[in-house]
This record gives C-alpha cells, structure tokens and sequence, in this order.
C-alpha cells in the first residue's frame, strides 16, 4: 500500500503529519511511504530527513497523490486536494465533520474513505491516537509561555536586596487536557494559579497539582462522553460572581473552555475585563472557536484599556517540531490499528473506526452526524 504524506496549505500551519521516525513503523505495516517535497520544512524536518529513513519524494501534492492508496494531512483538504482526489483513495486528517457537512458531501461523492482525526473517541485504547489532546497538551504549556511573554511581569517570588517581587496571580478557565498542562506550566514557573470548569472532577485533578478550584454552586451541569455540554445563562451567571474575584486580581488569565460541536462558551464580559489589573494579560486558546472573551479577535493582540487580549488559534504551529512528533505519533497508532496484514479491516464494529470513518462506500456513514444533520 502507498501512504502520501502532504505538505499543509493552510494560512500560518508549520506542522506536518508525519514526521521520520514515523516511516520504519509504517513500512512494518506494510506502507511504501511518498512524502510531498518541504512537507517537512516548517517543523525541520528535511526531505533527506525522510529519505534517509526510507520515503520517497514526490515534487508537488498532485504528484505524491497520483495512485496513493491513503493521503494523511492535518488540516482538512484543499480545493486543490479535492480535485486531486481519485475514488476508492482514503483521506485522514481533521475534519471537523460537524461543521462541514458540505466537505463531507464532496468526499462521499468522489467515493473517497475518509477518516476524521478529530472525531477520535475519548476512551482509554484510543489515547494514543488523539490527536486533539496531543496537540492542546502542547497548546496549555505554550499558552503560559506566550502569557509570560506579554507580561511585564515574572511568574516566581524573588527575594533579592533591592526588595521582594511578589508571584504572578494566573487564573485559568478550562481544565481540560490544554489547561491541565496551562496549570502545571505555571505552577512550574512559579505562579499562584486558580481554575474553575463547570465538570466537577476538575477539583481534584486542580488541587493535585497544587492549585486552587473555583467551585461554581450548580448542579445543572452535564456532560457527554467527558465532554461538557452548554450551559445555561444561570450557570454562566454563577461563574462570573464566584470567579470575578481572582478575575481582579488575576496577572493573566488563559481561557481553554470548548463545548463539542457548538460555538465557544464567552466566560469573560467586557465588563468584567474592564475590571481587571492595568497590565494584566488574557490569553484566549478558544478564539478559533468563537472566544472566551467578548473582546478576543483571531491571531492579534487586542488592546483594551490597560488589558491585553492575545488571541491565538494554533498554539501547536508555534511549536511545530514537537507538534508535529506527537501528532504523527498519533497518525501511525491510528494506522496500525486500522490495518492488519497488509490491508485495511474495515471493521465498522470497532468503535474507533466507527467514530472516525465519516465517509465510505459513497456516503456519508456517521450515524451522529446523520442524526444531526
Ligand atoms: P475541551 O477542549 O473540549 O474543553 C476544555 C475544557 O473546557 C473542558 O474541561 C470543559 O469542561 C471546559 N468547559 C466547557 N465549558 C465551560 C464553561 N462554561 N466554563 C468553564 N469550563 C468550561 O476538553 P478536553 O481537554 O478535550 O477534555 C475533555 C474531557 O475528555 C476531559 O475529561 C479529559 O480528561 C477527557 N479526555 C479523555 C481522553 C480519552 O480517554 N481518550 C482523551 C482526552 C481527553
């Protein structure tokens, strides 16, 4: 079987989705592996890089397409790719399948199989193939570092003999896999950290790290699958007097909070920013997906009285080396899982392919997304 490996189009992406180390493991798999010239520029990862650990080149993306029986890429397909792609061919990458049903669409008619990474389900065989955790682990430590970056202030107390600098105050919404590592980073750093999240079983993963939970009084909160579902105006209602507190005292805030397939949560209002230090900062890692923030704007810096709002969409592409090892760590477990003795299995029993495969055999197959649509 021949595997492609693509070089990203998408505006400011720097990853790949499969770095060398990954190619001894999928040729034991029994993939012959063509990577697109400079897939691996962005995150230094050269093309005799992946020579030496025995890929082939291809010149251009049509190229390294033409008679590939799997294409692997992290975003979800170009125009471009769309035309490039041939029925019976396979394409995983992130979908993003609930917002897309138009893409799905184009796919299933071209009789393409595709695989969504994003639609991985969250349980314990199917960690090692996620992708959304790898990557916002990496997205929660780069988030602190960039939050320290605009800061005019240190995280750690320092004692010296031109006086005493108190800790940073680091207030974080979210405690997910992203704001897990976010907590861990600053605490590290020397940071005094909060976190609040509307699953209660963020108290003690919180306090195991040495931080201190805001508890919102609510017992209205569900969630699906480890995921949290929207809340009510009620709860939202709830969180901002029980946060607004450490909010004013807060030297930044980094916001992580998602819901599945719905627009971000806004936590934080321009009232409340209007509350906060002069000087103080708000990294917001859900601005891709709406914002936590009533202020945040996509990849800029907004400046709002004496309050700074760094909106970032893909903190893993600022870390692309390290992004792109643990995602392509991801794609060849994936991989593996999927094919046995030189071929694809197709077990649509398997509630990892079940989940992930969103198009087959002309259709789109995913019964939730059926159900929504
Ligand atoms: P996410 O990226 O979808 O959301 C980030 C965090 O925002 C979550 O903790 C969520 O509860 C929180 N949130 C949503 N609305 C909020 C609101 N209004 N106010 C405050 N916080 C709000 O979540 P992520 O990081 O992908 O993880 C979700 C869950 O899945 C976690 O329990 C995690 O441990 C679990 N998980 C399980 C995996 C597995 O078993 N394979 C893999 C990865 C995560």
């Amino acid at each position: 079987m021949r595997l492609s490996v693509l070089k990203e189009t998408d505006a400011g992406e720097t990853r790949v989705a499969i770095v060398p180390k990954s190619i001894s493991k999928l040729k034991g798999i029994g993939f012959d592996v063509v990577v697109e010239s400079g897939a691996g520029n962005a995150a230094a990862f050269l093309d005799s890089d992946y020579t030496d650990a025995g890929a082939a080149i291809a010149s251009s993306a049509k190229e390294a397409m033409d008679g590939a029986d799997v294409v692997v890429k992290i975003n979800p397909p170009s125009e471009q790719d769309m035309t490039n792609l041939a029925s019976g061919q396979i394409w995983i990458s992130q979908l993003f399948h609930r917002l897309n049903p138009e893409q799905n669409k184009a796919l299933a008619d071209k009789g393409v199989s595709a695989f969504s990474l994003d639609a991985m389900p969250r349980i314990s065989r199917a960690q090692s193939m996620d992708v959304l955790s790898s990557q916002s682990n990496l997205s929660g430590y780069k988030s602190v570092i960039c939050g320290a970056d605009h800061l005019g202030k240190i995280f750690p107390m320092l004692m010296t003999a031109a006086g005493t600098v108190t800790p940073a105050k680091v207030l974080i919404f979210g405690v997910g896999v992203a704001g897990l590592q976010a907590i861990a980073t600053a605490k590290r750093l020397g940071a005094v950290v909060e976190a609040t999240d509307v699953r209660p079983e963020c108290k003690e993963q919180t306090e195991s790290l040495g931080a201190k939970f805001i508890t919102v009084e609510d017992d209205g909160v569900k969630t699906e699958g480890g995921y949290a579902k929207e809340v009510t105006s009620e709860y939202l209602a709830k969180q901002k007097e029980a946060v607004n507190k450490s909010l004013a005292q807060a030297d930044l805030v980094i916001t992580t909070a998602l819901v599945q397939g719905a627009k971000a949560p806004v936590l934080i209002s321009e009232d409340q920013i209007n509350m906060m230090k002069n000087g103080s900062v708000i990294v917001d890692m859900a601005v891709a997906k709406g914002g936590n923030t009533a202020l945040s704007k996509a990849d800029e810096v907004v400046q709002h009285k004496g309050v700074k709002i760094v909106g970032v969409s893909n903190f893993p592409a600022q870390i692309p080396t390290n992004a792109s090892e643990l995602i392509s760590r991801n794609i060849d477990t994936f991989l593996a899982h999927l094919v046995e003795d030189n071929a694809f299995t197709w077990d649509l029993e398997d509630e990892i392919t079940h989940g992930t495969l969103i198009t087959h055999s002309g259709g789109v197959r995913n019964q939730a997304l059926l159900n929504k649509n």
